[in-house]
């Protein structure tokens, strides 16, 4: 059985407490890392090969490491804890469960790059999740590990956290960013990166929950330690969301490269009602989808790749025999028709344009033609928006083309 690390308090009734917490080690890592050398910490991030979890997967020490050591400006974390990808379900586990493991990772990543401010941007309809993560800041400052002088260190941290109004592009990392400085949520051109030129225009670590949630247990224990817990180039453990048709739904903690095939048929407890599996969306909504052929595939950010898909945030959507795909299609692309933000032509009005030609071929109203012109609009959409929410809408529908137009084609042909 794998190690837990992030979700190891639960099960613990009032873990997100300060004094549970605390009974299980919470703030001793901020406390040897507040004695640690912060560009030691960073190194240490590296070489624990920790993935940045929100989706896209980029290195953490190295993120950390493009923030300029000097600068006039402010400088910021901002805590993504929007969850806005549909079938991700894990930060708010943490948040509700282990705010204190969330804050002890936020206040490490301050102090190893020299972050005076952090902004947690929280999903707006967290209600609860915000409430428990509100009083455990209070009860951190409370307690010395926020504020002034932090456990007599020299280093002090304020930490905020701020509700979005429920809007999937404000998850995306520049557009979080706008909606925190009170602006519409639409994305920024990049470059300039948020490391050098974000938040109130000053340098500035955008990390996911799970992401700074596994920083604590990399300075309790090094490393090379963690990099040996996953796979090569992906260290550690990942919170896997699985939700479906499947007999036992839930979040699991595993090493990161377990397979797909493990997840659904041993953590999850294989396809409901003894129905053979269809389909598997491996990723949140915007990952391809997968053949029941193509499980056995280690579940970290370059296996997934190379198996044409992504491990993106982890949540894993399986279908079973019964699924109509069309149907698939036609929710998958309402969703982003409705999330677009409309800065972009190619997004705003080829998510339209999709989620159109999915629903009348959903309602037996398809026309002969109908999947290439999905096809070409996605081409007309991806690569050519200011951010991916465009890709996000164009590579499942593709995906589902792909795999299954032999369906769609019988459908559209009826
Ligand atoms: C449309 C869109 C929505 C996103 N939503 C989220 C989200 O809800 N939560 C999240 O952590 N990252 C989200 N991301 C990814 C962020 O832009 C960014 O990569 C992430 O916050 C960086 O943190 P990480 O490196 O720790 O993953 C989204 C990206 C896009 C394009």
């Amino acid at each position: 059985m794998a190690e837990k690390l992030v979700s190891r308090l639960w099960d613990i009734p009032n873990s997100f407490k300060l004094k549970e917490a605390r009974k299980r080690g919470a703030y001793t890592r901020l406390k040897k890392a507040l004695k640690m050398k912060p560009e030691d910490i960073t190194a240490e991030v590296k070489t624990a090969n920790l993935r940045g979890l929100g989706g896209a997967g980029f290195p953490a020490g190295v993120k950390w490491g493009f923030v300029p050591k000097q600068s006039d400006k402010p400088r910021f974390l901002c805590v993504n804890a929007d969850e806005g990808e549909p079938g991700t379900f894990k930060d708010r586990q943490i948040i509700e469960k282990d705010p204190h493991l969330l804050i002890e990772g936020a206040a490490i990543c301050c102090y190893a790059v020299g972050l005076p401010t952090a902004y947690i941007y929280i999903r707006g309809e967290f209600f609860y999740g915000k409430k428990i993560l509100d009083a455990a800041i209070a009860e951190a400052y409370q307690a010395g590990y926020l504020g002034k002088n932090i456990l007599g260190s020299g280093f002090s941290l304020d930490m905020f956290t701020h509700p979005g109004a429920g809007a999937y592009i404000c998850g995306e990392e520049t557009s979080l960013m706008n909606s925190l400085e009170g602006k519409k949520g639409w994305p920024r051109i990049k470059p300039p990166f948020p490391a050098v030129v974000g938040l109130f225009g000053g340098p500035t670590v955008i990390n996911n929950v799970e992401t700074l949630s596994y920083v604590p247990f990399i300075v309790e224990k090094g490393g090379k330690w963690f990099a040996s817990l996953g796979v090569e180039r992906n260290g550690g453990n990942k919170l896997y969301g699985v939700s479906g048709h499947v007999n036992n739904p839930g979040v699991f903690e595993l090493p990161m490269g377990t397979s797909l095939r493990e997840i659904i048929y041993e953590h999850a407890g294989g396809v409901r009602n003894g129905k053979q599996l269809k389909a598997v969306i491996p990723g949140g909504s915007s990952t391809p989808v997968l053949k029941p052929d193509e499980i056995d595939v280690s579940m970290d950010f370059d296996s997934m790749m190379k198996a044409g898909s992504m491990l993106g945030s982890g949540a894993v959507m399986v279908m079973d025999e019964d699924t109509d795909i069309s149907e698939i299609m036609h929710i998958t692309s309402r969703f982003y028709a409705h999330e677009s933000c409309g800065q972009c032509t190619p997004c705003r009005e080829g998510t339209r344009w999709m989620s159109l030609i999915c629903k009348r071929i959903y309602e037996g109203k398809g026309r002969r033609g109908d999947l290439d012109l999905l096809l070409n609009i996605t081409d007309n959409i991806e690569g050519k928006t200011v951010c991916p929410l465009g890709a996000a809408a164009a590579m499942p529908i593709r995906g589902f083309i792909k795999k299954f137009r032999d369906e769609l084609e019988a459908k559209i042909s009826n």
